[in-house]
């Protein structure tokens, strides 16, 4: 069957070797399947079940206290008001590539008043040297592990430590955008209160490498936490009752929080699949997290194609969407869960040798 983008041709394929599963219902219902059905609902925020796991992530955290939030966007936002409300200062600092810069809509111009403050260039990480040089007065400076768009790069655990000892010297608050925090473990080799422990304040995701419904935990001290509940309330995050989002979060954090070194491993295995091929490069070129960037020396209308003829003969499709870079070259992000063990390693194969293949008969046909 011929499909005619590459979307249905990726979501056609039997095989995916990124993510976990479809995302479909039954995620909720097997989180739901042996749960208690007279467990009482949390209400606004409140109850024994929330608090629960909320002191729960705040021990993993290595933090005195945690508050869920429906999505990192919020919680995340409100941890740059918090500490700007706390120093008097309204420039809070981030890299240009962070998440409130290109997916948020200026939100915290438009709601907060907060003026950002961009450091580093778009394809390299954020350094001491950034901060050090750095002219205006800053309330807080916003990291993330891993750097997702730039391929999920991280910075040497030494640069943390100084990053983190300058910020506590010079009254910067330091705040993690640890959206996949869990993911950095393995490389760092370290626990996630270590980590931690280097920032004041933390936002972890719950439907990334953790593969939830949605949901977000923030952590930070005691009275950090009680400030977050009051703006989290004036953002609407205070639905009803929270309990699809954390139960199934609680249930996905269970099963996958130790599964990181391992799909650590399979983004290692597959990037040198990739980098096998010709006039095919990862970002990283070794991956430092299960996440990495795939790019191309062609152009999407040449790409397109070829992927969808590899997604067919193969069934196996590696993405349904080309992001593009500058220059305007096709790449797209790879990240590794339980797909990519279930993957067949002649399905593999397979679409690596096509992959390679065509990407040379390319090549000889733009020297005809
Ligand atoms: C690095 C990073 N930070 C923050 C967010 C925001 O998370 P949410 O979708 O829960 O608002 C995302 C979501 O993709 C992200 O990748």
């Amino acid at each position: 069957m011929n499909h005619s983008t590459l979307f249905e041709g990726y979501k056609a394929a039997k095989h995916k070797h990124s993510g976990h599963q479809e995302r479909e219902v039954s995620i909720l219902k097997q989180a739901f399947e042996n749960m208690e059905g007279d467990l009482e609902a949390d209400l606004y925020g409140k109850g024994p079940s929330i608090r629960t796991f909320e002191q729960k992530m705040a021990a993993y955290l290595g933090k005195e206290s945690a508050v869920f939030f429906p999505s990192g966007t919020m919680a995340q936002q409100i941890a740059l008001r918090i500490w700007s409300d706390e120093k008097g200062i309204n420039k809070v600092a981030y890299h240009p590539l962070s998440h409130l810069e290109l997916h948020e809509e200026d939100a915290i111009k438009e709601l907060h008043q907060l003026e950002p403050v961009l450091l580093a260039e778009k394809n390299r990480l954020i350094g001491l040297e950034d901060i050090v040089n750095l002219e205006e007065d800053i309330s807080c400076l916003l990291l993330e592990l891993p750097q997702r768009e730039i391929g999920g790069q991280l910075p040497s655990y030494e640069t943390l430590i100084n990053l983190s000892d300058y910020c506590r010297d010079y009254g910067i608050r330091l705040h993690l955008d640890g959206a996949r925090l869990l993911e950095v473990l393995p490389y760092y080799e370290k626990t996630a209160a270590e980590i931690c422990s280097l920032f004041d304040s933390v936002y972890l995701s719950f439907y990334k490498g953790i593969g939830g419904i949605a949901g977000a935990i923030l952590a930070g001290s005691e009275s950090f936490t009680e400030k977050s509940k009051v703006w989290k309330r004036r953002h609407g995050g205070d639905l009803i009752s929270l309990y699809p989002y954390f139960l199934s979060a609680d249930y996905y954090f269970e099963m996958r929080k130790n599964k990181m070194t391992e799909y650590y491993h399979h983004a290692k295995e597959l990037a040198e699949l990739y980098n096998q091929c010709h006039a095919v490069r990862t970002m990283p070129a070794e991956p430092v997290t299960n996440m990495f960037h795939v790019h191309f020396d062609m152009s999407r209308e040449e790409l397109e194609p070829l992927l969808l003829e590899i997604y067919e003969a193969a069934d196996l499709g590696f993405t349904g969407y080309l992001a593009e870079t500058a220059d305007g070259a096709p790449y797209y992000e790879v990240s590794i869960g339980d797909a990519y063990e279930q993957l067949p390693k002649d399905v593999l194969k397979k679409a690596f040798q096509m992959l390679d293949e065509k990407m040379k008969a390319i090549d000889v046909s733009r020297q005809n």
